[in-house]
């Protein structure tokens, strides 16, 4: 885990960076947003399980919070929320219905607590508007980012993540050709269907967060992006047509296992 720290006024980020032999680190981000009615985005993951709920509880007592968000439920996002709950006994769980569905095939998830969304609908935290908007990219289909009203801040969830060089605190400190080529790379990682997609009907989801304009992007996968969603667009848009991801097979688990007894 990584400090949390303060990425405006009232939202503060919960990093980690995820290793990645050979490629890099991926940022593994949760959110604090200081509301009315605060709430936490995504909750980590649950390797780093007493790491994050240390973060969480330098920024806030848990029992204050009233929304876990859940942008969806793959497990670099899920992995400390079980605890979160039993910690957060006051917050509502705010979700996709799927994402609920597909959660309890592990764990009785508590469905008195739930509040069900779908991209459009809304919460009211207090003092501002939380909406569910379905980033342009992702890899699971619970997946709902936010917008918020008041700091017009969009938590994308996977979407305008990166695969990066090194950790870092700030967007601004990723030197830009790593970060629109780590951009394009991950949207490839993570969302191979793009590649099927025509670029002008993908171009239409861009448009959509162009219009909606957000100040700051809060991807579960980068750090903390001002001012930087015209450029972000521009690196998504080159993606249908980039090189598709191909995974490492066993040739190259070989060689990585290889190097480890080598190493040893
Ligand atoms: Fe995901
Ligand atoms: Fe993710």
């Amino acid at each position: 885990m990584d400090k949390p720290h303060r990425v405006m006024q009232d939202i503060e980020v919960i990093p980690a960076h995820f290793p990645i032999p050979g490629a890099g680190f991926l940022p593994i981000n949760a959110f604090v947003i200081k509301a009315q009615e605060p709430v936490l985005v995504d909750t980590g993951m649950g390797i780093e399980s007493e790491g994050f709920m240390k973060a969480l509880e330098s920024i806030m007592d848990p029992r204050d919070l009233k929304w876990v968000w859940l942008t969806h439920d793959d497990a670099d996002h899920t992995g400390n929320l079980q605890r979160v709950l039993e910690a957060a006994p006051n917050a509502r769980l705010a979700a996709n219905s799927l994402a609920m569905l597909r959660m309890s095939t592990a764990w009785p998830v508590p469905i008195h607590r739930a509040h069900w969304l779908n991209s459009g609908d809304s919460i009211v935290a207090g003092d501002r508007t939380l909406t569910a908007v379905r980033p342009p990219l992702f890899d699971n289909p619970t997946t709902i980012g936010i917008y918020d009203s008041k700091s017009e801040a969009f938590f994308s969830a996977d979407c305008f993540g990166a695969i990066i060089q090194k950790p870092a605190q700030d967007a601004d400190d990723v030197p830009e050709g790593d970060l629109a080529q780590g951009m394009i790379s991950w949207a490839s990682v993570d969302s191979p269907w793009v590649h099927r997609v025509e670029p002008s009907t993908f171009s239409q989801a861009l448009d959509r967060i162009r219009q909606m304009a957000p100040k700051m992007i809060l991807s579960a996968h980068l750090q903390p992006a001002r001012g930087k969603t015209g450029q972000f667009l521009e690196y998504l848009a080159r993606v249908p047509a980039s090189p598709p991801f191909v995974a490492p097979n066993q040739p190259a688990l070989e060689q990585i296992l290889a190097q480890i007894r080598g190493g040893s």
